[in-house]
């Protein structure tokens, strides 16, 4: 099949499912930025997210989305690599340039990947997961959809402040670098639309991780001077 056994199919899938990620992560950040302004309104969001069937889809077609982005920037890594050790009597700087960005972007994902991991743990196991499977008791129950409660019990340990953003840190250059390793090992080489782009990019990027991140600052500085 196309999309499987080309390179450039395999390229469609990996931009397509990252651009679709970025726009999860979109809603995901701008969603929980409101714990700073109104727990009460950001638990409100997180019941209508609870486990009902159209959340629950969302969280299925999300996993599916995460599964084929690592299985494929797997794939292209190991390709772009190879494909640098069979020509390294004749590297150009764009085969050296594609190679180096594979390294980082596989480092990177590999980083968030690990952040993914604690952070299902930390919430996603202690809010979904229990309203789906109805284990632990009557208190994990009282605490499914009280994501503020959880935010306020991590983040007022400094330790997962600092992780989370470290880990955002990671994911801002995943993101940003994402767009530039896309558009390059795709071979896009339009000259209105490659700056465009990027910019696009950058910006979707950033205002992703500072939204994010402004949460584990916000509880920082809380605990720090005692608020
Ligand atoms: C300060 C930053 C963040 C906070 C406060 C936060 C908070 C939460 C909470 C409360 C949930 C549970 C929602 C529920 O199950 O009802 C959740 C789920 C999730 N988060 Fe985050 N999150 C943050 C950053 C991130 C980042 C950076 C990523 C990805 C790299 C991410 C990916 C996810 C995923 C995949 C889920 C499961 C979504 C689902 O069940 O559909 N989160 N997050």
């Amino acid at each position: 099949m196309w999309l499987i056994d080309s390179s450039v199919g395999r390229k469609f899938i990996m931009g397509i499912s990252g651009a679709f990620l970025v726009l999860f992560l979109l809603f995901h950040s701008i969603m929980n930025v409101v714990v700073i302004f109104s727990p009460e309104a950001y638990n409100a969001i997180c019941a209508f997210l609870g486990a009902n069937w159209y959340a629950v889809l969302g969280t299925l077609v999300l996993a599916a989305g995460v599964v084929v982005h690592m299985l494929y920037g797997v794939l292209l890594s190991i390709q772009n690599l190879r494909a640098r050790g069979r020509e390294r009597y004749a590297v150009t700087t764009r085969q050296e340039g594609v190679a180096w960005s594979s390294k980082n972007m596989l480092v990177l994902g590999i980083v968030i990947l690990a952040f993914l991991v604690l952070h299902l743990i930390q919430f996603w196991a202690k809010m979904q997961l229990v309203e789906l499977t109805g284990m632990g008791g009557h208190e994990a129950h009282e605490l499914a959809a009280n994501g503020a409660y959880w935010i306020q019990y991590y983040f007022s340990k400094p330790i997962y402040c600092i992780v989370y953003i470290v880990a955002l840190v990671a994911l801002w250059f995943h993101l940003t670098h994402g767009v530039w390793s896309a558009m390059q090992s795709m071979g896009l080489n339009n000259k209105t639309w490659l700056p465009r782009l990027k910019v696009i990019g950058n910006v979707v990027s950033t205002v992703v991780v500072l939204l994010f991140i402004s949460i584990p600052v916000y509880y920082l500085i809380i605990t720090i001077f005692g608020l």
